[in-house]
C-alpha cells in the first residue's frame, strides 16, 4: 500500500481526532491516584468517547479487549485494564489511546507518577519525554526515519537508559496502522524521506534497565525482560513546509 500523504484537509480532521485523545489523556491524569482501579480509567475514556461522539481505535482491534491501554511500572505497552489491576503511591502509569472521528484516527500516550516516585521513574518519565520532544524535531522534510530513531537512542542511552526495539512507531491516517514503520533505534530498513504531508505517530519506550520485552500470557502486556520500569510517549505529528505540526499537543 505504501505511505500514505495526507492534505491540509486531512490533517486538520486528524487534529480532531487527536484532540478527543488529550482530553481522555488530560483527565486520566488529573483522576488517576493511589486506590483507582485501571478498568476505572477506561470506564472514564469511554464516557468521553461518547460525549464527544467518537469511536474507539483500540476495542476489537486484533480482539483488544478495552479502550486504553494502562502500563504501570515493569509493564512497557499494552496493559490490559482490570478491575483488579489498583494504582498504588509510587508507581509509574504509562496511559495509550486511540480514538477515530470523522473517518481518521488519533492515537497518543503519555506517562506519569502516581503519588511520590523514586529518582529513578522520575528520571525515566522526563527523559522520555525527551526522546519524543527531539524525535518530533525531527519531522520536517529532506530528513530520514533514521533521524528519529538517532534523536530518541542518543537521548536515551546519554542518561543510561535503553531503547525498546521490538515495538514502534507508525504512519497513521484512516488505519491506526500505516507505512511506514517508525522505529525509535537502530538503522531503520528502508529508511524512508520525510515528505510533507507525511503523519507518524513517534512513540518511544524507553527502559530503565535491559532493552528487552516479552509479551504475557494474555497476549498482550509487554514487560521488561529484567521487570525494572519503562516509560511510553507517543503523539501525531505532520510534515509541514514550515516545519513539525504537532496534532496532539499536550
Ligand atoms: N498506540 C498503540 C499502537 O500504536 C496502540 C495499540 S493498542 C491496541 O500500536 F490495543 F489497539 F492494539
Ligand atoms: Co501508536
Amino acid at each position: 500500500m505504501g505511505v500514505v500523504l495526507k492534505t491540509r484537509k486531512e490533517i486538520e480532521v486528524l487534529r480532531e481526532a487527536n484532540r478527543v485523545v488529550v482530553e481522555v489523556l488530560e483527565d486520566i491524569k488529573a483522576f488517576a491516584r493511589p486506590g483507582v482501579s485501571t478498568m476505572e480509567l477506561d470506564g472514564r475514556a469511554r464516557r468521553i468517547l461518547e460525549k464527544r461522539k467518537a469511536e474507539s481505535a483500540f476495542l476489537g482491534y486484533r480482539g483488544y479487549p478495552a479502550v486504553l491501554c494502562a502500563s504501570i511500572n515493569e509493564e512497557v505497552v499494552h496493559g490490559i485494564p482490570s478491575e483488579e489491576r489498583v494504582l498504588k503511591d509510587g508507581d509509574v502509569l504509562s496511559v495509550d489511546f486511540g480514538a477515530v472521528r470523522g473517518g481518521y484516527v488519533g492515537d497518543a500516550a503519555m506517562t506519569f507518577a502516581i503519588g511520590e516516585v523514586g529518582e529513578e521513574k522520575k528520571k525515566l518519565i522526563e527523559v522520555t519525554r525527551e526522546c519524543l520532544e527531539r524525535a518530533v524535531l525531527k519531522m520536517v522534510p529532506g530528513n530520514h526515519l533514521s533521524d528519529i530513531a538517532e534523536a530518541v537512542q542518543g537521548h536515551a542511552e546519554a542518561n543510561g537508559f535503553s531503547v525498546v526495539y521490538q515495538f514502534v512507531g507508525h504512519g497513521i491516517g484512516r488505519k491506526m496502522h500505516e507505512e511506514p514503520q517508525v522505529p525509535n533505534c537502530g538503522r531503520p530498513r528502508p529508511n524512508n524521506k520525510l515528505v510533507e504531508g507525511m503523519v507518524l505517530a513517534i512513540e518511544p519506550m524507553i527502559n530503565a534497565g535491559v532493552p528487552d520485552v516479552k509479551v504475557l500470557e494474555d497476549g498482550w502486556t509487554a514487560v521488561t525482560a529484567d521487570g525494572r520500569p519503562s516509560a511510553h510517549f507517543e503523539r501525531s505529528v505532520a510534515v509541514t513546509d514550515h516545519g513539525p505540526d504537532v496534532l496532539s499537543d499536550w
